[in-house]
């Protein structure tokens, strides 16, 4: 969406706020032994302690208030009673909601506990090239040159990224224009971003996999050559200088 009004920038800020606390918390309530049932039940009742309701539910009937994805799953995992954490699980949450007719979406990967897959390096990659990615953006950016930095950082640090997951417009519905945002350059397009734009800016880096692709279950994805996945995402608005992150309050970066 394009913010305009007072009231739209307020509507954006109540909704951010709701889901990049959502995700704080749960980052922080997260344990070995606890199922992610159990942490998707803590975030759903968290998001409606805001009075937000889950965007990909309302949106997409997703089994789950928000999507927990472990290890080799690199997106859209779906809270199970079964899926206990362990000691060095790689997690990813995604909390994505409606509050008063705005949208808001933010997520972040993290090790739980002592990092036994060695994976930090992977989380802290993915951290500073969202980081370099958003501070690199204004209105009149274009959007293919994103994605070429955040592949060159990637590769950079000899890891890969997704080419088939994106960021996108947000605001008004969870996905919106412009509905690809990708983490590589592809040079037929020739959008920018748009100054008072609302977009969610999401880094997908990996240490083999380039594509992810859907398991049986109808939602949850994982890479085409295995390895683990990273992820982190901001809510942004974007204007004619630095962007105002939305989502800040989620520390991702921290
Ligand atoms: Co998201
Ligand atoms: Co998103």
């Amino acid at each position: 969406m394009s913010i305009n009004k007072k009231s739209e920038l307020h509507g954006m800020q109540k909704v951010s706020e709701a889901v990049a606390k959502t995700l704080k918390k749960m980052r922080e309530y997260a344990q070995v032994g606890m199922s992610t049932l159990e942490l998707d039940e803590y975030g759903g009742e968290l998001l409606r302690s805001y009075g937000a309701k889950s965007a990909p539910a309302l949106t997409y009937g997703f089994p789950g208030n928000t999507c927990i994805s472990l290890n080799e799953e690199a997106a859209h995992g779906i809270p199970s009673a079964d899926k206990v954490l362990k000691e060095g699980d790689l997690i990813n949450i995604d909390v994505s909601a409606e509050l008063d007719g705005f949208w808001a979406d933010n997520g972040g990967s993290f090790v739980l506990g002592e990092d036994r897959q060695s994976l930090q390096g992977l989380v802290d990659a993915s951290k500073q090239i969202l980081q370099q990615a958003i501070s690199s953006i204004k209105g009149g950016v274009r959007i293919a040159d994103i994605g070429y930095l955040i592949e060159s950082k990637a590769k950079h640090s000899s890891f890969k990224v997704i080419k088939n997951l994106a960021g996108h417009g947000v605001g008004r519905s969870l996905h919106e224009s412009p509905e690809n945002i990708l983490n590589y350059r592809d040079r037929f397009n020739r959008e920018r971003f748009k100054k008072n734009s609302v977009v969610a800016i999401e880094t997908f880096i990996s240490t083999h996999s380039t594509i992810a692709t859907q398991l049986n279950d109808g939602w949850t994805l994982v890479g085409n050559k295995g390895g683990f996945v990273c992820q982190h995402e901001h809510t942004i608005l974007v204007t004619a200088d630095q962007p105002i992150i939305l989502t800040e309050a989620n520390e991702i970066w921290n």
